[in-house]
């Protein structure tokens, strides 16, 4: 199975009441932990990029190749799809030149006539090759200075109008936000996914900011149609918590750190790629979608 495109899978996820991950790497050791976690917990996944992510680890076809690589030679059994996150137009052609099996096209920072144009021209040239193509209505914003204590909300008849572009499922803000969520956020507004889901009966629904949320209004809202959840933020905090404890561990300790030799990267870096290996792992089962492969 492995690398494939990710439409059959997120509505398969639609249709029987669970989600799948879409979990964004930063580097080898990221994909490796994302890849072992969907692998041991046998559930199908989006392993993404964004634009920045892409740029940092050296472009699209290192990127591409990078994922396709680990998975042969990892042995993955899962489906596996690689996806652009956030990608602008020209990005979005980019990726679907070198092979990305799946795009997002983000043009929520357009006028919606344009927005949807565009979204369509993605869809032509993407399904032409096989590829999965997600776009975004409203904005997903982010949290500035602990702020925002409401996410914005996807206009409805916007919606609706980009699920007819052709495109295999929807991002549409319902009061998510990228990164932590600040102390005032008021939830997912749980009552706007149900109108949107009513106006798009049985479309996959994406959530971004999957990181942060409570639980029980994770299960909610993949009741109510949401089939895909992007994570970030959660795994570089789990990254971020397990490295920093590992070198306090050592901050005492300093004849013993250099006598294990733990300045190597394989060995400072693993308590980190462990953690981040557990929290999609962790983030898998609330979503539902082990033993979904
Ligand atoms: P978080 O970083 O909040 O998990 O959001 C990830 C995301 O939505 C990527 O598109």
């Amino acid at each position: 199975m492995a690398i494939v495109s990710a439409e059959k899978f997120v509505q398969a996820a639609r249709d029987n009441g669970y989600a799948v991950g879409g979990f964004n790497t930063n580097n080898l050791e990221w994909t490796q932990a994302i890849l072992r976690a969907a692998e041991a917990k046998q559930a199908p996944v989006l392993i993404q990029t964004s634009m920045g992510a892409a740029k940092y680890m050296g472009g699209y076809k290192l990127a591409k190749n990078m994922i396709e690589n680990l998975v042969e030679s990892m042995g993955i059994t899962v489906p596996v799809a690689i996806h652009l996150d956030h990608g602008h137009y020209e990005d979005v052609l980019e990726c679907i030149e070198v092979g990305y099996t799946s795009v997002m096209f983000d043009g929520s920072h357009l006028p919606i006539e344009e927005n949807l144009e565009k979204a369509r021209e993605v869809v032509k040239l993407a399904h032409a090759k096989g590829m999965s193509v997600e776009a975004e209505v409203g904005t997903i914003g982010g949290e500035e200075d602990g702020i925002i204590g409401k996410g914005e909300l996807a206009p409805i008849e916007d919606a609706k109008a980009m699920v007819e572009t052709g495109i295999d499922f929807l991002a549409a803000g319902i009061g998510n936000i990228h990164g932590p969520y600040p102390e005032n956020w008021e939830g997912l507004a749980l009552d706007h996914l149900e109108k949107l889901a009513e106006a798009v009966p049985g479309f996959p629904i994406v959530l971004h900011g999957g990181s942060g949320i409570p639980d029980d209004q994770v299960v909610a809202a993949i009741k109510l149609g949401v089939a895909k959840i992007n994570v970030n933020t959660e795994s570089q905090i789990a990254f971020s918590d397990a490295t920093r404890a590992f070198a306090r561990n050592y901050d005492a300790n300093e004849a013993e750190y250099d006598k294990k030799k733990l300045f190597d990267p394989r060995k400072f870096l693993a308590d980190g790629i462990k953690a981040v290996q557990g929290a999609v792992e962790d983030r898998i089962e609330v979503f539902g979608s082990a033993n979904k492969a």
